[in-house]
């Protein structure tokens, strides 16, 4: 399913944009922290100390990846997953989804999410980070073995973002059923067997919540809520 219709433009303002920053992440934290409202936008060309999940880095060439993060007020339910197929939406028609928010491309991973913040205080940063020009000879040896791009030129960078920010407009707006739909419509590990810190399996898609349901490889079932799952075997 794709959600059409003009676009509201909710998010994306006010926007500051750096040409390096050590974390976009970071800088909307400490606007948030400041009263920053929602829909604030930061992006940069570069960050020096971009973060990933699990205490992962995340790195990209100066210049070549869209790197931004929103400042969201009251943030949907199923946020990652919402945000997810925004990604993917922007990505192509053949972008999946790894559970939670990994946007693949080929079986590469394109696009990442990241986020982070207060939810008691009702507020979240949503980082994401797009790998529209980059050259993957150009990353780390350890992520270049699964690391995929866009392919586009660097100078397309800043329509994607006007495009995706419209995704999210619209995604982070529709109701839960539209967005498990569409995650479910793009799941990259439906049927496969996965592995996990503790345990390994069938995945059989997500449930209501947005959690990843795994058919246990001796019996019964299991439903995982965070974390980090991997293609087995
Ligand atoms: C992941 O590990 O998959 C999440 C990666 C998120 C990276 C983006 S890049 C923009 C924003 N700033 C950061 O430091 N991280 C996120």
């Amino acid at each position: 399913m794709s959600l059409g219709g003009p676009a509201r433009r909710g998010l994306g303002a006010p926007h500051l944009h750096l040409r390096r920053t050590d974390s976009t992440n970071d800088r909307a934290r400490i606007l948030a922290l400041d009263g920053a409202p929602h829909g604030t936008l930061v992006s940069a060309d570069a960050q020096s100390a971009g973060r990933g999940r699990q205490g992962r880095r995340w790195s990209a060439p100066d210049g070549t990846a869209l790197l931004m993060s929103l400042v969201l007020r009251g943030p949907p339910r199923l946020l990652s997953l919402a945000a997810a197929v925004a990604v993917a939406e922007v990505a192509g028609s053949g972008a999946l989804i790894k559970w939670p928010n990994d946007v693949l491309l080929d079986g590469r991973k394109v696009a990442g999410i990241l986020i982070e913040g207060r939810p008691q205080e009702d507020w979240l940063v949503l980082g994401i980070g797009l790998n529209v020009a980059v050259d993957l000879g150009q990353l780390p040896g350890d992520v270049r073995a699964r690391a995929g791009t866009l392919g586009r030129g660097a100078a397309e960078i800043g329509a994607i973002r006007e495009q995706l920010l419209d995704r999210l407009d619209a995604w982070l707006a529709a109701s839960p059923a539209a967005v498990l739909d569409a995650w479910r419509g793009r799941d990259a590990l439906l049927g496969r067997e996965v592995a996990w810190a503790h345990g390994r399996g069938q995945a059989c898609g997500i449930d209501g919540e947005g959690r990843l349901v795994v058919a246990l490889a001796h019996g019964g079932r299991a439903e995982l809520c965070s974390g980090e799952v991997h293609l087995a075997g």
